[in-house]
């Protein structure tokens, strides 16, 4: 089961999602769905609706756990499950950290998330210089970043092997106004 578009805008509603981690969502949904169209082509059975929900949702529970502490891609996880749609909550939990290297929705959502700096396309490497910047307080996140960072290149590495996927051609999604683009 995966949740029509309204209902998901209604959630996010709901939630409380500040308009900056909606705009955020916003540009990663478009970062997947392109990813997806790509791996589409390629001959992967990616689900697109799913994608695009998941993308949506994947920070879901963010502002809470920047209050409350807590990891956000667990709570966001749980939070899908409860509400009756654990294919998205599975993606939303794989956000941060993959379990696997296996094409799949998972990884595309994983993979635009890393892509998108606030609501901005930009390399991983430039994500990752603002991640260092914004949270690498010690050696240890640093580390902790840097390895993060490694991860992701590995994430990319496949996408391209298996698609054809040009990475740069992604910072063009900056020039497309609005969130009406590719929807559905
Ligand atoms: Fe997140």
């Amino acid at each position: 089961m995966i949740p029509s578009r309204e209902w998901t805008s209604e959630l996010m509603h709901n939630r409380g999602m500040p308009p900056h981690i909606i705009r955020h969502s916003h540009a990663v949904r478009l970062v997947a769905v392109t990813v997806a169209v790509t791996l589409g082509k390629a001959g992967y059975g990616i689900d697109m609706r799913l994608v695009d929900r998941a993308a949506l949702l994947h920070d879901i529970c963010k502002a809470g756990s920047l209050i409350n502490g807590g990891d956000h891609a667990l709570m966001g996880r749980r939070l899908m499950e409860e509400l009756g749609y654990p294919r998205i909550g599975e993606i939303v939990g794989q956000h941060v950290r993959l379990e696997s290297l296996e094409v799949n929705e998972a990884m595309v959502v994983n993979y635009a998330d890393k892509r998108v700096m606030h609501d901005r396309v930009v390399s991983l490497q430039k994500r990752f210089l603002d991640l260092m910047d914004r949270y690498g307080k010690n050696e240890q996140s640093m580390q902790r970043i840097l390895k993060h960072y490694e991860d992701a290149s590995e994430v990319e590495q496949v996408l391209v092997r298996c698609s054809g996927l040009e990475p740069e051609r992604l910072n063009h999604l900056n020039l497309v106004t609005g969130d009406h683009a590719l929807d559905g």
